[in-house]
């Protein structure tokens, strides 16, 4: 097989990233300038904050990936870029840049979805076997996806409110926690010794679907209880209340998914699974039930192009390249 060499970009949210990816799984280069300190103030991402930091620093973060890989432009073989879901204005900026650098180097373009980029980051690392099943943990998404064969998405449950990410920045930042929450609320969750009793939520017995927001408003609850009395609520008990339940549902619903779906792996991806507790909690379900778990480093879990670069790949061997008039959609579905 001869090399293919895909340049991607990924800019739907806040991260600016590029990267360039041999085959859909080796990563030649992967840079991501993450906007993190400057949303950090303002307790979230701000949209049009976010796209202006795109447009500043997307040349660079591509010349430095194509330096780092030793190519030149006329060694790629396409450009990829996220083309959906996110913020609109951020997709703008990677689906214009993409676009240009296309058309200027006579590059096929490929749109591809975020989620299925979250997804193929597994490809980076293991070889996939089908059917498979995906456990989607971020910031904007919790879902259930089934792949039956390569490429091929079957979205078996998913939030019916907050995101699991989502919840874990509320939470994080009632317990006085700066934006990014999720990695204080795991910290903390770890080192408490106690947990606050904190419902499940299943929903219907059947439903592989999830609901985080009463679990978040429990949890809210609480932090405003211990404060009207004048006490300072016990963030390492709350934190690791929170933490077991959203652990115990998610690892629960997953592993009845795989049997279910008669998958023959457990990918689990997005954000959410640089999540310690979540980690270690699926690793002791699945290997106390021979399920193969794949689970991408940190830095492949989190917002990043070379998984849009895995993904891509797999997207143009099944349906070639995206027409160059492709537009940014915030919301795409898989
Ligand atoms: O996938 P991602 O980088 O962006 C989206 O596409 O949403 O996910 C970011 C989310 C944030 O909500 C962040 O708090 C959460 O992932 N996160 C964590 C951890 N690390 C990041 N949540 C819980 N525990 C962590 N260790
Ligand atoms: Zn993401």
């Amino acid at each position: 097989e001869a090399p293919f060499y895909i340049l991607a970009i990924e800019t739907s949210c806040d991260e600016t990233s590029a990267a360039i990816v041999e085959n859909g799984s080796e990563v030649l280069a992967s840079v991501i300038s993450s906007q993190i300190e400057t949303h950090k103030a303002f307790g979230g991402v701000v949209p049009e904050v976010a796209s202006r930091k795109h447009v500043e620093v997307i040349t660079v973060i591509v010349e430095e990936a194509l330096r780092q890989a030793g190519l030149k432009p006329e060694q790629l073989d396409a450009v990829a870029v996220t083309q959906g879901p996110g913020l609109v204005g951020a997709l703008l900026v990677g689906v214009v840049a993409a676009k240009s650098l296309a058309l200027a180097w006579n590059k096929p373009l490929i749109g591809t979805h975020h989620i299925a980029g979250h997804i193929y980051a597994n490809r980076l690392v293991a070889e996939l076997k089908y059917p498979c099943l995906s456990l989607v943990v971020s910031g904007g998404h919790t879902e259930l996806v089934s792949l039956e064969a390569e490429g091929e998405f079957r979205i078996i449950g998913r939030t019916r409110d907050d995101a699991v990410g989502e919840a874990y920045d509320k939470v994080a930042r009632a317990l006085g926690f700066p934006y990014p929450g999720g990695p204080h609320v795991d910290k903390l969750a770890r080192e408490s010794a106690e947990a606050a009793p904190l419902p499940r939520v299943w929903l219907e017995p059947e439903s592989y679907d999830f609901s985080f927001s009463g679990l978040k408003s429990a949890v809210l609850n609480l932090v405003n209880q211990s404060r009207m009395k004048g006490l300072e609520p016990d963030a390492g008990a709350i934190a690791r209340g929170f933490q077991e339940s959203v652990v115990e549902v998610l690892v629960g619903k997953a592993i009845r998914a795989v049997r279910e779906t008669g998958a023959q792996q457990l990918l689990l991806c997005g954000g959410v699974a640089a999540n310690r507790g979540l980690r270690s909690a699926l690793a002791e379900r699945c290997s106390a039930e021979g399920i193969e778990l794949i689970v991408p480093p940190p830095v492949y879990c989190t917002d990043n192009a070379a998984m849009i670069g895995a993904a891509a790949y797999v997207k143009w061997r099944r349906d070639g390249g995206t027409a160059l008039d492709m537009v940014a959609d915030a919301g795409l579905s898989l």
